[in-house]
């Protein structure tokens, strides 16, 4: 959670400090703060509220410095307050911080300081961190260019927990030092100058070069020199990533909301996700080399991930067991790291998430790996954590996703998870060859469907602005349908605030149909002719009672005696919920923007969960 961004350089600091920040504020938004180096010394802007409430600091145009440091935050300890954000200054103001993550052992830490005289003026875990470090620097006797790299270093060996952070110190005034343990950092190259990022797309506008940050590496930054450095301070060479998101895909490019463009990117993110995947002959991925023998050897696959990609493993899961026979386990990565998963060398274990940064899916990951599973990650953003973890990583191509409440890396991840489903079914030889065509055949025709769903807008707003004050809605579904209407129930909860239930339809009579009375809104999800009779059954079921139904069917399925319907393209049950989907993002949608909500960044949420 939280945004970092730096810079070092020629130019004014503090318009890119800001300019990344308001780039980042899907991370967090409820307090923001830069500190520049102001000739002898640091100065810190902060204020609660948006990034843009920066503007109205009083001297914060009078600002001159050409290197700084930046935070926008999602408080974990202590309330939004102009005191609890970043930077965070030591007692002395010769060190910033600002910090991404938890510090768990900061009431310990805090304690020492205060013995040696220290005084904190925030609720926060992150004012130990600059504390510390003027603790190291002052004890530290030697006066040598690396003075400042070693207290940085002896104040991280303290710290128990996760952080990603930055310090400018008023010691050395042309230097910056960053630090990364379980939280992202990138460094940006640039030409005599360099930034800093907890994510890609704040700085994507200045340079598409990264060096991307392992764990515990230190870096030091000048205007014409980055160097990186180990544990123990011992000089590491790295590689520059070039990343080739074009900067458009950050801006909101005419739409009102990210939400909407991203919604609406869709056929695109699809096509770049299976790219050449399906071309020639028998399916390739870039980065898997499995054998027919390697996935026989494989007795259970388990998709772990968190939110809505983890929803892309539950439709997934019918591909797999349908195509490839091997059984699979769907987890919610915070409940498989708990539980002591039954896993061994003959598991497959596959992590899905859209920014690789997910703590819990990242601890899960490193528990199955620790147990002798193969691990495979499933990202869409080049070199994320999760992807340096895993034995094997494919990814997505959605292009960066800015709203919080994830679409376009759904359909992403669904498609991608097809086409891996199909690649195993093909290497293990089991799947007859017109099926495979058939299937294949679907995937390429996928996008042109997406965009026949998506001139299919209004009925959708109508209904929207019908229902929008409600309190509850239902949504159902069999099979991938189902799986679908999980996600569906997500999105309206995540931007609506809309409390929403989701109900495999057959479950209905064990209970929930209690809740159906005159008036109350279902959602139901019809696109698999197999079990179209069982689920029109259940909707009459709730019409009767008096629900107000909207009905997601495609277009070769009946709907006699329903009112509100929409109508997909007919596709194969694998990828329906592909198509099925868009009405019900564009339904969360409109009821987010017909409430007045801000729809691109829901309360309480932010876009990347890295920690717990
Ligand atoms: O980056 P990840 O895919 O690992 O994120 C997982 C969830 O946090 C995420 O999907 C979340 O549920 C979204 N807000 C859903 O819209």
């Amino acid at each position: 959670m939280c945004g970092i961004v730096g810079y070092i350089g020629n130019k004014k600091a503090s318009p890119i400090l800001i300019n990344g920040l308001l780039r980042l504020e899907y991370r967090g938004y409820d307090s923001a703060g830069i500190a520049t180096m102001e000739d002898d010394k640091i100065v810190v802007m902060k204020n609660k509220g948006r990034v843009s409430s920066l503007y109205e600091l009083e001297g914060i145009d009078d600002l001159k410095s050409t290197m700084g440091i930046a935070h926008t935050r999602w408080a974990t300890h202590g309330k939004p307050s102009k005191e609890n954000s970043h930077p965070h200054m030591d007692n002395s103001n010769s060190f910033a911080v600002v910090h991404n993550g938890i510090i768990e052992n900061y009431h310990e830490l805090k304690n020492m300081l205060k013995n040696e005289g220290y005084k904190f003026l925030s609720d926060t875990d992150t004012e130990v961190i600059p504390n510390l470090i003027h603790y190291y620097y002052n004890k530290d006797k030697t006066d040598d260019n690396n003075k400042l790299l070693r207290a940085v270093k002896n104040a991280c060996n303290d710290l128990k927990g996760s952080y990603a952070i930055e310090i400018l110190s008023i010691h050395n005034k042309d230097k910056m030092i960053v630090v990364r343990k379980d939280s992202p950092l990138v460094i940006g190259k640039g030409y005599k100058e360099n930034y800093i990022a907890s994510d890609i797309p704040a700085i994507l506008s200045y340079t598409k070069d990264f060096y991307l940050l392992d764990d515990n590496e230190i870096v030091e930054l000048t205007r014409d020199e980055v160097k990186f450095y180990n544990q123990d301070l011992k000089e590491i060479k790295k590689q520059v990533t070039s990343i080739d998101w074009g900067t458009a895909s950050a801006e909101k490019d005419g739409y009102e909301d990210f939400m909407l463009k991203e919604i609406f990117e869709q056929p695109r993110a699809i096509r770049e996700t299976v790219g050449a995947k399906l071309d020639n002959g028998c399916i390739e991925i870039e980065g898997l080399d499995f054998t027919k023998e390697y996935l026989q050897s494989v007795n259970k696959i388990y998709l772990v991930a968190c939110g809505t990609a983890m929803h892309a493993g539950l439709v997934a899961k019918t591909v797999f067991e349908k195509l490839c026979k091997i059984p699979v386990e769907v987890d919610i990565a915070s409940e498989f790291r708990y539980r002591d998963p039954l896993i061994d060398e003959k598991t497959l274990t596959i992590y899905i998430s859209q920014s690789g940064e997910t703590a819990d899916t990242i601890a899960a990951l490193k528990l199955a790996k620790s147990k002798g599973a193969k691990t495979l990650a499933i990202s869409n953003v080049i070199g994320s954590s999760i992807t340096r973890e895993a034995d094997y990583s494919i990814y997505t191509h959605a292009g960066p996703e800015i709203a919080v409440a994830s679409t376009k890396a759904y359909t992403s991840q669904v498609v991608l998870l097809n086409i891996l489903g199909m690649y195993f079914a093909e290497k293990l030889e089991i799947i007859d060859k017109d099926l495979m065509k058939k299937l294949k055949a679907d995937i390429l025709i996928l996008p042109s469907k997406i965009e026949e769903v998506l001139k299919n807008t209004d009925p959708i707003c109508d209904f929207a602005k019908k229902v929008y004050k409600e309190k509850d809605m239902f949504f159902l579904g069999r099979g991938t349908d189902y799986a679908v209407s999980l996600e569906g129930s997500l999105k309206l909860k995540e931007i609506s605030y809309i409390h929403s239930e989701s109900y495999a339809s057959g479950e209905l009579k064990h209970g929930p149909i209690a809740l159906i009375e005159n008036g109350v809104t279902v959602i139901a999800t019809m696109t698999n002719p197999d079990l179209v009779e069982k689920s029109i059954s259940n909707v009459q079921e709730v019409v009767t009672r008096g629900a107000k139904v909207l009905a997601i069917t495609s277009e070769d399925i009946k709907n006699d005696g329903l009112n509100q319907v929409i109508k997909i393209p007919k596709t194969n049950e694998f990828i329906s919920p592909i198509l099925s989907v868009i009405p019900m993002q564009l339904f969360a949608y409109y009821i987010s923007k017909e409430k007045g909500l801000d729809v691109d960044k829901p309360r309480n949420l932010a876009k990347s969960v890295t920690v717990e």
